[in-house]
């Protein structure tokens, strides 16, 4: 196991903010896991577990000890009738095993290609598109405690999955904390992560941008491929590419709100768009929200509001002169705060500050 100091963090946040992680180890196993917590010196030090690095903004150098996930491997466990068992190492990369399931024969992940991050991220956030969210897909992960070492594992139930919301989301001694108080964040390394692909495999339809794509191309019962190449094509023409433009995707999630609120403010505002949940409350498009307060294409120094789509904070600094954690938070909070005015809405910040 190797200790890293002062290690340059651009290279591993999506945003391409410019940080240090003053202590890094890499986590190519379990083994380096408990040899990490074994350690004298590093057994009582914070911890920080990094992925992908797709869902953080960083607001300094990072002063836990940075675990850095890059546990490896994909491979078929089962098959049944009932479907195919997939696992991943939390350290593969999110789109490579979509597009490595599908390749294998294994369908069910394509409306969620293209979704930046690794394995071991996507139950955290419990990553959603085009209406599959992880939860569908979902077998069970295995994880090590940083407390005790000890590895475990866990089904869906107790991953307490919600709308980008998990256990790992929540500490048990937050308010917020998961069903009766139990909350993993901070306390966990999930390692790998297994997934069930139903069959017969089903395609999962009805958004707008894919009713676009079957109607200009005339294919109405798309397969696995075809839905992959679509939601390829959509996420390319409206999500900027992190390689080029930095950022971490959604900003905000969507918020719910009762009926009774969505029609007074339907009242004022007619047009804004809204969707019926199951449960009887309401989606508002968060990204729909801060257009209407004439956010998209504006920046607050180096942090923009990406013109394609006013959900997604961009770096409009490049990696020459990148955008600070301190400027996203900034324009973060003025979002909020005009969002709030107009709307009576507290919108909430997709990723983690560190
Ligand atoms: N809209 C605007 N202006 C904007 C952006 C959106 O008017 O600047 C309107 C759109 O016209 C549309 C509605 O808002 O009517 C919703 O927009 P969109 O279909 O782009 O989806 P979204 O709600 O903004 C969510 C997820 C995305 C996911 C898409 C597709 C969240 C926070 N975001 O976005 O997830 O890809 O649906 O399923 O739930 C992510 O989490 O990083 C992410 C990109």
């Amino acid at each position: 196991m190797l200790v890293e100091k002062n290690v340059p963090l651009q290279p591993s946040n999506t945003f391409g903010i410019v940080a240090k992680a003053l202590r890094l180890v890499h986590v190519r196993s379990e083994a380096d896991v408990a040899e990490a917590l074994q350690d004298a010196d590093l057994q009582s030090a914070p911890k920080f577990v990094l992925g992908g690095g797709s869902n953080i903004v960083l607001t300094g150098d990072v002063k836990p000890l940075v675990l850095k996930v890059e546990i490896m491997g994909k491979r078929l466990v089962s098959e049944s009738a009932r479907g195919w068992v997939v696992e991943a190492g939390a350290g593969e990369n999110w789109h490579e095993l979509v597009t490595w399931t599908l390749q294998n024969g294994y369908p069910g992940l394509e409306n969620l290609a293209l979704i930046p991050g690794t394995v071991g991220a996507s139950p955290v956030q419990n990553i959603g598109a085009y209406g599959v969210e992880l939860q569908d897909r979902f077998d069970s992960l295995d994880a090590v405690d940083l407390a005790t070492g000890q590895p475990f594992t866990l089904n869906a139930a107790q991953c307490a999955f919600g709308y980008r919301d998990s256990v790992f989301k929540h500490s048990a001694e937050s308010r917020s904390g998961g069903p009766q108080g139990f909350g993993l964040a901070g306390k966990a390394l999930i390692t790998r992560v297994r997934f069930f692909l139903p069959k017969p495999w089903k395609a999962v339809l009805g958004y707008a941008d894919i009713d676009k794509k079957m109607q200009q191309s005339g294919v109405t019962t798309p397969d696995a491929q075809q839905i992959y190449d679509w939601i390829c094509e959509i996420r390319r023409a409206k999500l900027p590419d992190p390689k080029v433009i930095g950022n971490a995707g959604s900003f905000f999630k969507n918020p719910t709100v009762s009926p009774e609120q969505c029609a007074d403010i339907i009242q004022r505002e007619p047009k804004i768009v809204h969707y019926l949940l199951a449960d009887g409350s309401v989606k508002l498009a968060a990204g729909w929200l801060i257009d209407a307060c004439g956010w998209k294409g504006k920046s607050i120094g180096n942090a923009g509001v990406y013109d394609k789509q006013a959900l997604v904070l961009v770096n409009r600094g490049g990696s020459a002169n990148p955008v600070t954690g301190g400027e996203v938070m900034t324009l973060a909070k003025a979002i909020q705060t005009s969002v709030y005015e107009r709307f009576g809405i507290l919108l909430e910040h997709e990723p983690v500050v560190v």
